[in-house]
């Protein structure tokens, strides 16, 4: 099991990881988790329940059971295609308030292993370095500025069709971050040993030559 490569690229939201870490697993043939995405449906889910986000033993009990899956670009919960419906604000909110729950982060640690299959793997997230692959051959922490994540995230939302503030993104996302740092279980941190790449000056190529480029210079080590 631990023979397999695993590439980890952890870091606050919208700062490109998800972009960068599939087109990682693109440019090597590897496998991609979007770690995120299982909070994000855990979150779905306890609200299609009507349970309460802060329930940690029913929410914990959703996840540990979460019928999710990723297929053909699309990611589904059971038969329902929720591609759309777990990149909404109000769910990443909730998946932020979820995985501050030490039981709903357990009853999700061996499914997110479970994806660590030949020939590799890369996962985005928050604690992919610190706990779920502190054994990664390559671990990479990636940030960029509150204001510059903001503005991606606006240009993304306005690029949709969506109205949307600027400042309150900036709010948004720094109350994100805090919540997400200041967490008791697995806060949002860089691994010891993570290459830091602030990407507020950088475009997504170049971010991508640069985790490839450690990635390379890790094997064999
Ligand atoms: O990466 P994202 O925005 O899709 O993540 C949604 C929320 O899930 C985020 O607020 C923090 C949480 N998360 C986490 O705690 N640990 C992870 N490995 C991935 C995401």
């Amino acid at each position: 099991m631990s023979d397999i490569p695993v590439i980890t690229i952890d870091g606050p939201s919208a700062s490109g990881k998800g972009t960068v870490a599939e087109r990682v697993a693109r440019a090597l043939g590897f496998h991609f988790l979007d770690s995120g995405a299982l909070y994000r449906l855990t979150a779905l889910s306890a609200m299609k329940h009507g349970v309460a986000l802060d329930d940690e033993a029913r929410v914990a009990a959703l996840a540990a059971s979460l019928p999710a899956s990723f297929r053909d670009g699309a990611v589904w919960l059971a038969d329902e295609d929720v591609t759309d419906a777990i990149r909404a604000e109000a769910v990443g909110e909730g998946a932020s308030q979820v995985a501050a729950l030490p039981a709903v982060r357990a009853a999700l640690l061996d499914r997110q292993r479970a994806y660590r299959e030949a020939p590799g793997l890369v996962a985005d997230g928050r604690d992919m370095g610190t706990v779920v692959f502190a054994d990664a051959v390559a671990k990479v922490f990636l940030t960029a500025s509150a204001e510059a994540r903001a503005e991606r995230r606006y240009k993304q939302l306005i690029g949709k069709g969506n109205s949307a503030s600027l400042s309150a993104l900036v709010a948004d996302m720094q109350a994100r971050d805090a919540r997400d740092t200041a967490r008791a279980v697995a806060p949002l941190k860089p691994a010891a040993d993570a290459l830091l790449l602030d990407t507020t000056l950088m475009d997504i190529e170049s971010a991508v030559e640069a985790v490839l480029a450690h990635y390379r210079s890790q094997q064999g080590n």
